[in-house]
């Protein structure tokens, strides 16, 4: 029976240690963390991750700003927000929430950013630094798929990881991280031949896919490590609905090492590690030395 990795309590833990040093930088400095959260149109998820994100940042001492924009705004309007916020003193952090309507060109949204400001790691200056093994922004669901594997296992070297999933948001960060961390790895995607045969040699496995229940406990070398980042919403034989990821949970938990739960595993992670980039990017704007614990 795998252990199942509490990303919930990790978060926790994370957020303490994000608390106390907001806490420092408020009475050493007088400085106040502030995250600006852009959110345009109606979109219900978004709407729940924003106000989650708004809630645990003044949680943890961050000052959350919202700026909630019509479905209709143009990219005009959206850009002119964005110039605004890279140059307010009091905004450390700015994160546009995907996915933006179809009529907006994110790509151009998310690179008017300011690169130093930019929590989500997307600029593509940040994507390069990472690339490169430079300090950069480092996106925030990798990050914490990162900091699970490292309490699960310790040291990540020489291990075989597969990722299931290419996006710009998880699947290609991913790749960057575990490859600095000395990962052997393999990314695995909707065209990949054989997946199964793929996932079979994997140490650690990363599901990324945004396919319910996709992958099988008998698909998993025994012992292996499993991160879950999918979040689904599915029908059940009740006819109600509930939330499962890309793995079949049931199945795997009997042939996996540790596995991530969803809910409860890589999403808390998420949140907390978009206020420690905002508490990252506090510190660097402002040349002050993190605390280490
Ligand atoms: N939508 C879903 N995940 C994310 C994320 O990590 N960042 C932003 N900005 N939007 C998202």
């Amino acid at each position: 029976m795998a252990k199942i990795i509490e990303g919930k309590r990790c978060a926790s833990n994370l957020k303490i240690k994000i608390t106390r040093q907001a806490n420092y930088l408020q009475e050493k400095h007088g400085i106040i963390p502030g995250l600006a959260v852009v959110l345009v149109g109606q979109d219900p998820a978004s709407q729940v991750y924003v106000r989650n994100k708004g809630k645990q940042a003044k949680e943890c001492g961050i000052t959350s700003i919202e700026h909630k924009l019509d479905t209709n705004t143009s990219d005009q309007e959206l850009l002119e927000l964005i110039a605004k916020l890279n140059q307010d003193p009091v905004v450390n952090g700015i994160l546009v929430q995907l996915p933006l309507p179809n009529h907006i060109d994110s790509a151009k949204v998310l690179k008017a950013i300011d690169s130093t400001k930019d929590v989500d790691g997307f600029h593509p200056v940040n994507v390069g630094l990472l690339s490169i093994g430079d300090k950069g922004m480092i996106p925030c669901t990798p990050l914490g798929s990162l900091m699970l594997l490292q309490e699960h296992l310790g040291d990540l070297s020489g291990k075989h990881a597969v990722i299931i999933g290419r996006s710009n948001i998880v699947g290609k960060p991913m790749f960057n991280l575990l490859l600095q961390h000395n990962c052997t790895v393999t990314v695995a995607h909707s065209r990949t031949c054989n997946l199964e045969y793929t996932i079979q040699s994997a140490d650690i496995v990363v599901a990324a896919v945004g396919v319910p229940q996709l992958i099988k406990g008998s698909w998993l070398k025994p012992g292996a490590v499993v991160i879950d980042v999918g979040i689904n919403r599915i029908k059940t034989a009740l006819g109600t609905t509930k939330l499962v990821g890309d793995v079949d949970f049931d199945s795997a938990i009997d042939i996996a090492s540790a596995i991530t739960p969803v809910p409860g595993g890589v999403g808390p992670m998420t949140i907390a590690c978009l206020l420690y980039n905002t508490l990252i990017a506090t510190c660097r704007q402002h040349q002050i030395e993190m605390l280490t614990t």
